[in-house]
């Protein structure tokens, strides 16, 4: 068998680089326009009206009152609708949710969407909005993991989470010297992109161009063209920037259905841009969980089994059910490993991918379990780790593409300085007597690579033009890949001109899944090697060029010359090969995806080891973390200033997870009461103390071409554990609910 090693990359000067973001000035001067800046001749503005119940129905709307306001357009109600083409109960692709569009009266969860207005101005229909002060007939609500059965699913598909088996679990469970079986719970958490979701539709004929962020604009396109019948090549979409995403703007979601068409009815362009409190509910969200684990070693606190069961709510209406005990299948070396999940039907918006869907929450729990093993078995938490170190993955017992882990551990330890760490619970004050605690968790996200094209265009002055519609979702993709098309075309950052983010380009496929820059770089790298292909053979076909006769080689280019690949005495300019045969420009495709064979021979995933020091106060019950060391290998990294910044950024969000996030519902009304800044807390500066990010170096020659794993997700994951833990460690207190709050540790 012959692996499919891609032709390792060699590498300009400008991968590597801590280049600071392209857009960065743009964006802090206000240059950079987001979709809502976008005010087009002409424009409407809507806003439509949450539900304030959670179950029952809508029995009366003041339609004539809010029609009557003078600056109101018109009402769209479940009696007035238009008809779509697209039935939005169904599932046009295999990533699509069913959206609420005013199909009818009944209310499936509180801030559903029961009316739209529009008007001239943003107040004149924010105001027509309050005139329909509607009416209900309310009916019980369930919120809660405890209001409803639990359903187990078959076959899995998107959001129903195969589990999985391997080895004998009950043998497993039979040997174990030692055990634990403990649940815990995870709080629904809702996206809070600091741009909340915004659209500006206008239709022309049957064409119909969105201003609107996106994840992945050509799915989007797809999305609203089949709702209101037009080929996705009448969808002009642009998503310049975006203010983060986090996978709640990868999917078609009801709201901005409603606005392309109010703007249909209307005949005019439409605007309509959620409220924060309006972000709770129809745009999805990460589900609550309450995960069983149930673990055994045997003497040498070696893992025998590790038995995980999930449970995950979803809305009554379609399936989105968090994979979180999928996370313990790729992490230790059990002799037995299984994953079940369950769903229970919930009167809330549907809930669907966020920031390291599953993993965040399925090693928020297995971090901790395993900690508690540890502690059972009087062992250091990264001894029992590195005891239970998997040199190939779990169950499937393939090889990695690369797994460098184990420096991992070590070097966040040694930085973080674990090795004085007591192995006792609550034996460490500071100076002002807080109790001060040290965990750690281990980290992880797979490595995947979906579809996608790009092209190259060299012009005759020098420059180049990159083109690819994947958007930069605020994480610093538009530099990053930037600097790989800049080296596959030999070209200083200067001369590039990168397109990204409007759905005319060449496919980019999807921002998400931690694997935009292995996708759409492997696609830009393909297109800028295109280029120098076809340069170089222009070169070898002229007599006069140094390069002549060389049309059997391979050519590389760096500094705007052509080479011949291992000949260095053999090369030309560009300008001078493209000046001398009269060549205009000079465009070359490209495309990148994970060949299957590939994606079967390997497991491929980043990892990485967090360390947490927490204070608590001891009386008050008060937290902090006052120190957070990350090592993580990923692959290669593009740019280590944007890389540190995307694991920094999900350490953070590890903090928020651990200690302050949470959507707190009202069990009796079913309503999220703090659906607000104001009230769902989110990591200030002031909570975010030491952070140190340590990138590990890893060469990958199996996971693409270009040998990138991804940065964007991974670290949530393990610092929510590492968290958890150090409370543990701190106070002698075992929280087996995230976020862990003051209360928790006074309680009891
Ligand atoms: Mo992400 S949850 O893959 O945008």
């Amino acid at each position: 068998m012959s692996d499919t090693l891609a032709r390792p990359m060699r590498f300009g000067s400008n991968s590597g680089q801590p280049l600071t973001r392209r857009d960065g000035i743009a964006k802090v001067t206000g240059a950079a326009t987001f979709a809502g800046d976008n005010s087009p001749e002409g424009l409407l503005h809507a806003v439509f009206v949450p539900a304030t119940i959670a179950r029952g129905h809508v029995t009366y709307l003041d339609v004539e009152s809010a029609e009557r306001h003078p600056g109101v357009t018109c009402v769209l109600t479940p009696q007035n609708r238009p008809p779509l083409q697209g039935d939005p109960s169904a599932k046009p692709t295999m990533f699509s949710f069913r959206i609420e569009v005013l199909q009818d009266d009944t209310v499936r969860y509180a801030g559903q969407p029961i009316a739209l207005v529009v008007g001239e101005t943003l107040e004149a229909a924010t105001e027509g909005a309050r005139l329909l002060s509607p009416r209900y007939e309310v009916e019980p609500v369930r919120t809660s993991l405890d209001d409803n059965e639990a359903f187990g699913f078959e076959p899995a598909g998107f959001g129903l989470p195969a589990g999985a088996e391997h080895g004998d679990v009950e043998a497993g469970h039979a040997a174990s010297a030692k055990s634990v079986d403990v649940t815990y719970e995870t709080a629904a958490q809702y996206h809070n992109a600091m741009e909340t979701h915004a659209v500006v539709a206008s239709w022309d004929g049957d064409r119909l161009t969105l201003d609107m962020p996106s994840q992945a604009l050509m799915m989007s396109c797809a999305g609203y063209a089949n709702f209101f019948g037009i080929p996705p090549e009448n969808v002009t979409l642009s998503s310049p920037y975006l203010g983060g995403g986090f996978g709640s703007k990868a999917f078609v979601t009801g709201p901005q259905v409603l606005a392309i068409l109010a703007a249909r009815m209307a005949g005019r362009p439409v605007k309509l841009m959620l409220t924060r409190q309006q972000m709770f509910g129809p745009v999805g969200h990460r589900g609550a969980t309450r995960q069983r684990l149930r673990l055994g070693i045997d003497e040498n606190a070696e893992l025998t089994v590790i038995d995980h069961e999930g449970l995950a709510e979803t809305s009554t209406f379609d399936d989105f059910v968090e994979p979180a005990a999928n996370a313990s299948q790729g992490l230790y070396a059990a002799r037995a490993l299984r994953s079940t999940h369950r769903a229970v039907r919930l009167d809330i918006g549907t809930p669907g991918p966020m920031r390291a869907p599953g993993e965040a929450s399925g090693s928020a729990a297995l971090e901790c379990a395993i900690d508690e093993l540890a502690e059972l078995a009087g062992i250091d938490p990264l001894e029992c780790r590195l005891r239970n170190y998997a040199e190939t993955e779990p169950g499937t017992g393939r090889p990695y593409s690369s797994k460098a882990l184990r420096e991992c551990y070590s070097q966040g330890a040694a930085r973080f300085g674990w090795a004085d760490r007591p192995l006792e619970p609550r034996q460490v004050r500071d100076e002002n007597g807080l109790l001060t605690g040290w965990g750690m968790g281990t980290a992880f996200f797979p490595a995947p690579m979906f579809a996608a094209e790009a092209t190259a265009t060299l012009r005759p002055d020098g420059t180049a033009l990159v083109e690819t519609s994947a958007a930069d979702m605020g994480q610093g993709a538009w530099t990053a890949l930037a600097q790989i098309a800049a080296d596959s075309l030999g070209l200083p950052m200067d001369k590039l001109e990168f397109r990204a983010g409007h759905s005319s380009l060449p496919d980019g496929g999807i921002a998400g899944g931690s694997g935009h820059t292995a996708t759409a770089g492997g696609a830009l790298h393909a297109a800028g090697t295109d280029v120098v292909q076809q340069l170089g053979q222009i070169a070898a076909a002229d007599p006069a060029s140094p390069l002549h006769g060389a049309g059997n080689g391979r050519f590389v280019a760096r500094e705007s010359r052509i080479y011949l690949e291992g000949d260095d005495t053999r090369s030309e300019a560009f300008a001078d090969i493209m000046a001398r045969t009269g060549s205009a420009e000079i465009t070359g495709s490209g495309s990148a995806s994970r060949p299957p064979e590939d994606a079967e021979r390997h497991a491929m995933s980043s990892h990485g080891a967090v360390f947490a020091e927490v204070k608590v106060d001891p009386e008050l019950g008060q937290m902090r973390v006052t120190r957070l060391v990350g090592a993580f290998a990923a692959g290669r990294i593009i740019n280590p200033r944007l890389a540190e910044s995307q694991l920094m950024g999900g350490m953070i969000w590890g903090i928020s997870f651990a200690l302050h996030e949470e959507a707190k519902f009202d069990h009796r009304s079913g309503r999220i009461v703090n659906a607000d800044f104001a009230g769902y807390h989110v990591p200030v500066n002031a909570d975010v103390q030491g952070l140190e990010v340590i990138t590990v170096h890893e060469d990958d020659p199996f996971v693409n071409a270009l040998g990138i794993k991804g940065v964007g997700e991974i670290g949530v994951t393990g610092t929510v554990g590492a968290i958890g833990n150090a409370i543990r460690h701190a106070t002698g207190r075992r929280i087996r609910r995230f976020p862990i709050r003051v209360e928790d540790l006074l309680a009891g």
